[in-house]
Formats: C-alpha cells, structure tokens, sequence
C-alpha cells in the first residue's frame, strides 16, 4: 500500500434517484492511491449503482466527484476510461459475436499508417495480454461466444487492465471463476497495487474480502454507513453493518439442523451417460433429502443437473420417475414429471430484463399449465408477492422491471420462478453465488426446510464446501464426470469432501 494515503478519489453527498427509488442517498466515498477498497452491502444496497455514477453510466442526481484534485462528470464509460477509470461490470457487458481480440481492443483499435485496422497487431497483441498477464492461452480470433462465462470474465478483466488506468474497478469478477482463478486474478492485483493504481473491489465471498482488501466502505439500503481497515474490522462487525442490526456469532452460518431423506425413492438413474459430459452415473435421490454434487470446476456437476433436467441426452442408461422408466427428450418430459433445474448462469439462462418481476417469476409455472390456461392476475399476484417477502426480493413493487433490479436480487427472482412451479426435485446449481451473506444462510436453510418439511428432493451445487457441509445430507463426489463416492451424514465434513476430490477419501459407499 502508498504509505502516504494519498485521496485519489472523493466522492461526496451522491444522490442517485430512479423514478420510485432512492438507490443512494448522501454518499461518501474516499479511495486511497494505492489500496484495494472493497465496498460492501447487501444485495441492492447501491454498489453497482455508486459505480455506474462514477463512470458515467447514470447521470448521478446530485454530489460531487473528485479525483486527482479535480471535479470531474464523465458522461460515459469510454470517456471515464480515457481519463483513468477501468471498469469490469456486474454484467459481462462484452460483445457475444465479436472475437476475443476485438472485444479486447474495440473503441481503441490498433491503426496502420492510413487509419485502417491493424488486424494483425490487434489479434497479436491480444493474445501477447492474455498470455503475460493472466496466464491464458487461447485462440484470439474465435468469437467470444465460444467460450464459457468464466474465460468471458477473465477477458474482461485483461481488457481493463491493459487501459493503463490508475483506478480498476471490479464489480463481482470473481463469481464464475474457481479458486484457481480467482488466486491468479489476487495475484495480479495485488502487483497493480503495488504500481499505486487503486481498485475497488466488490464480492459477496467475506473470504476474498479479507483476503485481499486494505479498507471497507459499506452501504446499506442507499445509505452511507462507514469505512474500516479491514484489520480491525471483524467479520462478525461487517455482517452487522451490512445487516444494520447486532448479529451474535454464529447467527450466521451455523448448522442447521438437515434434512431427513424418507424411504422411497423419487428419481433414480442407471449407468446414465451423455458422451463427454457424465459417465456411467448410478445414483438414488430420495424424496426429503438434499443431496450435494461436489467437485472442482469442470468436474461435471453441472451436467449431471442438466441431464437430470433433459437439457442433455443420455446414449445408454436411464432414468427412473418415482419407480417408472422415462424418456428423456427435453426439458419439459422433466418438468411434467415435477422437476425444476434452477440454472448456474443465471445471469444469461432466463433472465427477462423487460419483463416485470411477477411476470418472471410466474413465467416456468405458466408454461408448466400451459400457455392456454391463463392465471388469473389476483392470483399471480398473490404468488409474486409471496415469493418476494419469502426471498426477500428488494423490490419497488411487483411490476418493476427485472432489469432495474440490482444483480443478487435477479437471481433471487430465478430462484422463486422455479419454487413457483412447486417442483417434487429441485434441482439448484450455485444457488447463493452473488447472494449477500443474510439471504445465503436463509436460501441454504430454505433447502434444508423443504425437504425436511414438504418431502422435495433437492439436488444442491455449490463450490463452496462449507456450503455444502450446512446443507447436505448426503453428498456424491464428482471427479472427471464420475462419480468417485458418496459421503453419508456423519462422514460430512470440509476435509473429507477435499480429500475424496482429491482421491484420498473413500467412504464407505
Ligand atoms: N435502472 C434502474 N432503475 C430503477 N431502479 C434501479 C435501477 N438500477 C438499480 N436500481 C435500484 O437501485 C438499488 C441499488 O441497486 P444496485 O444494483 O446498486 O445494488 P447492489 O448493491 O449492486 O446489489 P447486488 O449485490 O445485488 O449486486 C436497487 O434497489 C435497485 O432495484
Ligand atoms: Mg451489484
């Protein structure tokens, strides 16, 4: 860290009102040359919004911006770039039908001697970024489209680190990347840093927080609440601030009591394989339990959820439905048999941005009693406005704009569209992923007390192994799409998971 705390940027008395919504209200905010800042706050507490006011993505209602001594108003996010400030968005705002090496340098093209594009340089360039500075080696010419959401989010970040900025400001980088990533990504911060530039870093993961940030600032409901060295704020405090009431250790995150799984079984599948993707699977999923699929990245967790779903199709084996053979050809032969496969893109798979917040929760339901058998609007109401206290959606009313919602609460709208359907097995990948702390330990207990009390089977993905360990009363290791063994109750623990990944744990199944 500069030890001369140098304020690179202030930004005082920010107001930002959407019609309906007051997003922030008198904030402060001080960034040092030279730190890494986290901000924190619940989901829609204002931390993408403050972002945006800075780059000039909204035109902020009222307050001052000031950085390097000067006032500044930038009125778009190419103009906060050229005067230093790089951004990595909450939303991968990337091209999907450009290449790799376009997106990298779109709006700042290399130029030959007569002004054309120097497609060469640019393609060479590109792959010369990648490689030095995040260690990746991929074929720059490809569309982006090509490759899958994490590889998306690290060429976002090549492409703001390389803006020669002085402030990098990551919204959320780290929640499709696995830990390996996420380290090599630390890893180049912390030399950024090193040179004076200052980042702002947003995540949900208290872990990355305290890992690598200097100080906190938190928001909570639009609202300034203060700012900390991350040293002498303990967790439990942070939680507290975010929460804005006294939590007592081990309020959060403790262990519930799990699920119990009942005799009969609801699906089960037989030497299941879909080439490339799962391989030989065998396994039971018992009405009233909640069974967890770990394993890294890549392992195949989550093509085991879809083709439980019918998303992938299997060459040999089967499936069985509460005793009875199905074939499987699409998604919907699952979801009449009451399934309902809660996706781990979210922010790609479903989201209807220009629909309402009641119309996107009720939209799979809807489909499930079909287009035809129309429901009517007291009703739906009646359920959008359940699920939105049960998830505690924030939410100006039922018919805002899903796109106006801040990110943690979309996937929450995602998450209620399929417990809408009020599915037999639910099927929830990386369900708490960009959730803040609060709602994550209500999510993981809303599992829990779904099969504990109403008999649903629920399938549970998540990287997180503690996660996994509150939740789960049996959990089946993936390795290389195989299912290497299975962890019963009391065999449940962060090492054992670790160790069977890893081949070193057996169990007894
Ligand atoms: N374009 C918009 N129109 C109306 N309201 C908006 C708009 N963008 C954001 N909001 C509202 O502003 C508030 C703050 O949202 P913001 O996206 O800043 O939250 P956040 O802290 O980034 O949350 P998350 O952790 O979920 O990403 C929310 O109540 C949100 O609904
Ligand atoms: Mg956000």
């Amino acid at each position: 860290m500069a030890s001369d705390n140098e304020i690179i940027l202030r930004m005082e008395h920010i107001n930002m009102f959407f019609p309906g919504v007051k997003a922030l209200k008198d904030v402060t905010f001080n960034l040092r040359r030279g730190e890494i800042h986290s901000l924190m706050g619940e989901n829609g507490a204002g931390k993408s919004t403050l972002i945006k006011v800075l780059t000039g993505v909204y035109a902020k209602t009222s307050g001052d911006i000031i950085y390097c001594g000067n006032h500044i108003n930038p009125k778009s996010t190419l103009e906060s770039q050229q005067i230093g400030i790089s951004t990595v968005y909450q939303e991968v705002n990337l091209c999907q039908n450009l290449t790799v090496a376009e997106n990298i340098y779109i709006g700042r093209e290399p130029r030959g001697r007569f002004g054309a594009i120097d497609w060469r340089k640019m393609s060479n360039d590109a792959q010369k970024l990648l490689k030095n500075s995040l260690g990746i080696d991929i074929d720059v010419n490809q569309t982006l489209s090509f490759y899958p959401v994490a590889m998306q989010q690290m060429i976002a970040i090549a492409r703001a680190i390389d803006t020669r900025c002085k402030i990098l400001i990551l919204d959320e980088p780290t929640s499709s990347l696995s830990d390996k990533e996420t380290e090599k990504l630390f890893s180049i911060m912390r030399d950024l840093r090193d040179t004076g530039i200052s980042i702002i870093f947003i995540s949900h993961f208290l872990e990355q927080i305290y890992a690598i940030c200097d100080r906190i600032t938190v928001l909570r409901d639009g609202e300034y609440v203060g700012e900390y060295d991350v040293k002498t704020l303990p967790r439990i405090e942070l939680i507290s601030k975010m929460m804005g009431k006294e939590i007592k250790e081990g309020e959060i995150e403790t262990t519930q009591s799990k699920s119990k799984a009942r005799e009969s079984v609801f699906l089960s599948t037989e030497h299941l394989t879909v080439p490339g993707k799962v391989k030989d699977l065998t396994m039971n999923i018992h009405e009233g339990e909640v069974i967890g699929l770990a394993g890294l990245l890549g392992a195949g967790r989550t093509e085991i959820a879809e083709s439980l779903f019918g998303l992938n199709q299997a060459t040999s084996g089967t499936i069985e439905v509460e005793g009875v053979k199905v074939s499987v050809k699409s998604p919907m032969d699952m979801m009449d048999r009451r399934v309902a496969f809660c996706p781990e893109d979210r922010k790609s798979a479903g989201v209807f941005g220009d629909l309402s917040v009641r119309e996107n929760i009720m939209i799979a339901l809807q489909a499930k009693n079909g287009m035809f058998k129309h429901m009517p609007r007291a009703k739906q109401n009646e359920l959008a406005d359940y699920y939105i206290d049960l998830l505690r959606i924030k939410v100006s009313d039922r018919e805002q704009m899903l796109s106006n919602l801040s990110g943690g609460n979309q996937q929450k709208v995602i998450i209620a569209r399929w417990l809408a359907t009020q599915p037999s097995l639910l099927i929830l990948d990386e369900p708490t992923r960009g959730i803040d702390v609060g709602t994550k330990t209500e999510i993981e207990a809303l599992a829990v007390s779904l099969a504990r009390e109403k008999g649903m089977s629920v399938v549970f993905i998540s990287g997180e192994m503690g996660e996994m360990v509150r939740t789960c009363s049996r959990i089946l290791v993936i390795r290389d799409h195989v299912k290497i063994t299975e962890l019963a109750e009391d065999e449940i623990s962060e090492a054992h998971i670790m160790q069977a990944i890893a081949g070193d744990y057996h169990g007894h199944a």
